[in-house]
C-alpha cells in the first residue's frame, strides 16, 4: 500500500509554525525584544517603517552569537535556554521554545548580525526561509535583526495587517509591556525616523511608569505587596479616587513575563469593590510569583496564557493583595505639593530583574515624606480625650470645624476628615460584619412609622424584608402598598430611621449609580443604609463623638475610602506646612 503520510520540509513547518507565532508586525518586535532581553541586553534599539510592515530592525548589546550558533539559531527547536523537559518547570527567560526566529525568518527577508565579545562579527542572510549566506562582518558585541517584507510569501496575512497607524501602536504596545518587566534595561522606538520612546534604564517601577506615561499619571498609582504561601503579588495600582470610567491600562506578569489573563482582572476589580464608583475601571501593573511547578508556562504559542495549578488560589491572592493596599491607601488627594511618589523603590517584583540598587540619599528622595501607615497606626492606638478631662496624655488632639470636617493633629502633619464620608464607611462596615454574624442591633421604637409606598418601593421592600430585618428594620405590610415599622437600628443618636429608610428605599427603588456598584443584595442594602444613615455634613458633635468616629474609622478596613469612592481624607504634612511657610527649601 502505498504511504500517504510524509513529514513537512522545514521550510513549510517554519511557515506553518509563523502562523501562529507571527501573527502581524508586533509579534515579530516582541520576538526580538525577547530575544534580546533574554540575551541580557541593557539597551534595546527597536526601528520600525510603515508600522513594522516594510521593516522591522531591533538591536541589542546583549551576549551575541557565535557563527555555529548565528546559523544554529534558525532551525526548528534550536535554543540555548532549556535542555531537558524538566527545565520547562523553572524556566525563567522568556523564550524557550526555539521557533521565533525560524517561523521569522520563514516569512520574512531577514538579516542577523551578531558578534560575541571581542569575537569577529557574522552576518546571516536569510529569505522565506532559506539561507542565503554567511559572512564576516565589523560590529561589537550584541546582535542586530533586521526583517523586511514580512509575509512576502503568506498573501493571505499580508492583506490582513492594518494601517500603519494601527501597526506601529501595536509595535509600541508590546514594547511598552516588556519595558515595564526590564527596568533596567533603555528601551528605544523609532518609527519613520521619528523617535516614539526613548526610556532610561529606571531605578524602580515608578520611574518606570513615569517615564512611559508622565509623572501625573505615576502620581495615581499605589503600591501593592503582598507575599503568602500560594502567590507574590506586587506592583502598582490606581488609587480609587484617581480611577476613571475610561480606558485603562492593565499589564500582568508572570515571573516577568506579560500575560494575558481576564479572570485576574476581574480579581483584581473584585478587591475595588465599595470603594470605586459603578463603572471605575482602575489601572493595574500586577507582577506575580507562583512556586515552581505551580503554573504551566507552555500552553500557548506566544506564550501570552498561562495554566495556574490552582487558580482559584491565585485569584484570592490577587484580591486580597489589592484589597490589603487600598486599605493602606490614603485615597484623599493630600495638599502636598508635588504629589508623593507612591512607593519606594526597593518593592520585589517577583521575576523582575532588580536594578542595582541606588545609594540610600538617593533613595531618600523617593520614600514619600509621611508614609500613610505612619498616620494610620498613629490614629489607630489613639488615645482620645473624653469629653474634656483627659487622664493620659492624649496622642492625637481632635477638632471639629464648621459641624463638618474633624482635624486629626498627626505625627507628621495634620488629617483633615470629612465625618460624614467617615461615618459611611465606618456604618458600611459594621452593617456588612453584621451580616455575617445574625444581623444588627435594634431597638424597638416607641411609635412604629408607618410609610405609605410607590409600587416600585414596595416590590423593594417586599423582596428585601429578611434583609432589611438583619440590617435591623423590622418592617411588616399594612394593607396596600403601606408598611409598618417596629424596630430600626440606632448607630448615632442624631439617626433618623424614618428618612434613612425612605431614602434607601428610594435609591433601591431608582437603582441609583449607589446601588449599581454593589455586587450582591448584602452590600446594596449596607451601601445605601450607611449613605443616608451616617452623621450629617453639619451636625454638631460632643467631643466624645468626634473620638468614637475617628477611632472606629481606622478600625475598618479601608478608612481612607467612602462607598461611593470618594475619599474621606485630606492629608497636610509638616513638610509641606514648612514649605509653604519658606522654612526650608
Ligand atoms: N538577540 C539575541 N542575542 C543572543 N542570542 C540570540 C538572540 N536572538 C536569538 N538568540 C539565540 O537564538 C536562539 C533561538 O531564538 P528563538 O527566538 O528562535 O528561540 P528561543 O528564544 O529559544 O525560544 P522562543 O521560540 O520561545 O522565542 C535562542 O535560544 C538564543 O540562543
Ligand atoms: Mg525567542
Amino acid at each position: 500500500m502505498p504511504r500517504r503520510i510524509h513529514v513537512l520540509p522545514d521550510a513549510l513547518a517554519n511557515q506553518i509554525a509563523a502562523g501562529e507565532v507571527v501573527e502581524r508586525p508586533a509579534s515579530v518586535v516582541k520576538e526580538l525584544v525577547e530575544n534580546a532581553l533574554d540575551a541580557a541586553a541593557t539597551q534595546i534599539d527597536i526601528r520600525i517603517r510603515n508600522g513594522g510592515k516594510t521593516e522591522i530592525r531591533v538591536a541589542d548589546d546583549g551576549c551575541g552569537m557565535g557563527r555555529d550558533d548565528a546559523l544554529l539559531c534558525f532551525d526548528r527547536h534550536a535554543t540555548s535556554k532549556i535542555a531537558a523537559a524538566g527545565d520547562l518547570n523553572s524556566v525563567r527567560t522568556l523564550g524557550f521554545r526555539g521557533e521565533a526566529l525560524p517561523s521569522i525568518a520563514s516569512v520574512s527577508r531577514l538579516t542577523l548580525e551578531t558578534a560575541e565579545q571581542g569575537g569577529v562579527g557574522t552576518r546571516v542572510r536569510v529569505a522565506a526561509g532559506r539561507i542565503l549566506g554567511a559572512e564576516d562582518c565589523a560590529r561589537q558585541r550584541g546582535t542586530s535583526v533586521t526583517v523586511r517584507n514580512l509575509f512576502l510569501n503568506v498573501p493571505a496575512r499580508a492583506k490582513f495587517m492594518r494601517s500603519m497607524a494601527v501597526e506601529t501602536r501595536a509595535a509600541m504596545d508590546a514594547v511598552q509591556s516588556l519595558a515595564l518587566a526590564h527596568l533596567s534595561t533603555a528601551f528605544r522606538v523609532e518609527s519613520n525616523g521619528r523617535v516614539l520612546l526613548d526610556l532610561p534604564a529606571a531605578a524602580d517601577l515608578v520611574s518606570r511608569a513615569a517615564a512611559l506615561w508622565g509623572d501625573d499619571t505615576a502620581a495615581r498609582f499605589t503600591a501593592v505587596a503582598f507575599e503568602s504561601a500560594d502567590a507574590t503579588v506586587a506592583g502598582l495600582v490606581e488609587r480609587p479616587d484617581a480611577a476613571l470610567t475610561g480606558p485603562r491600562r492593565v499589564h500582568l506578569f508572570l515571573m516577568g513575563r506579560p500575560i494575558r489573563d481576564r479572570e485576574l482582572v476581574w480579581a483584581a476589580d473584585r478587591a475595588y469593590r465599595t470603594t470605586v464608583p459603578h463603572g471605575a475601571r482602575p489601572s493595574l501593573l500586577l507582577y506575580l510569583g507562583v512556586p515552581e511547578g505551580d503554573v504551566d508556562v507552555n500552553v500557548h504559542p506566544t506564550k501570552a496564557e498561562v495554566r495556574f495549578r490552582e487558580r482559584i488560589k491565585v485569584e484570592a491572592a490577587v484580591e486580597l493583595a489589592i484589597r490589603e493596599a487600598l486599605g493602606r491607601v490614603e485615597s484623599a488627594a493630600t495638599l502636598d505639593r508635588p504629589a508623593a511618589p507612591p512607593v519606594a523603590p526597593q518593592i520585589r517584583l517577583p521575576g523582575v530583574p532588580q536594578p542595582t540598587p541606588l545609594p540610600i540619599d538617593q533613595l531618600a528622595f523617593f520614600v514619600p515624606a509621611a508614609h500613610p501607615a505612619d498616620s494610620a497606626a498613629g490614629a489607630a492606638t489613639a488615645n482620645v480625650p473624653a469629653d474634656g478631662a483627659a487622664e493620659t496624655r492624649p496622642q492625637t488632639r481632635l477638632w471639629q470645624i464648621h459641624d463638618m470636617y474633624i482635624l486629626a493633629e498627626t505625627r507628621s502633619g495634620l488629617l483633615i476628615i470629612d465625618q460624614h464620608s467617615a461615618h459611611e464607611r465606618v456604618l458600611f462596615q459594621q452593617l456588612m460584619r453584621a451580616f455575617g454574624n445574625g444581623g444588627e442591633n435594634s431597638q424597638r421604637l416607641l411609635f412604629p412609622i408607618t410609610l405609605r409606598l410607590s409600587a416600585s418601593e414596595y416590590a423593594v421592600v417586599e423582596s428585601l424584608t429578611p434583609l432589611f430585618d438583619r440590617a435591623g428594620f423590622e418592617i411588616e405590610p399594612f394593607g396596600g402598598r403601606t408598611v409598618i415599622v417596629h424596630s430600626a437600628p440606632n448607630p448615632h443618636p442624631y439617626f433618623n430611621p424614618e428618612r434613612c429608610l425612605r431614602e434607601m428605599v428610594a435609591e433601591l427603588a431608582a437603582g441609583s449609580e449607589l446601588t449599581r456598584a454593589a455586587h450582591n443584595q448584602h452590600e446594596r442594602i449596607a451601601m445605601t443604609f450607611a449613605c443616608k444613615g451616617a452623621i450629617k455634613a453639619g451636625q454638631h458633635l460632643s467631643h466624645r463623638e468626634i473620638g468614637e468616629l475617628f477611632e472606629q474609622l481606622f478600625a475598618t478596613d479601608l478608612p481612607y475610602h467612602d462607598v461611593h469612592g470618594r475619599p474621606t481624607i485630606v492629608r497636610l504634612s509638616l513638610d509641606e506646612l514648612e514649605r509653604r511657610f519658606g522654612r526650608h527649601g
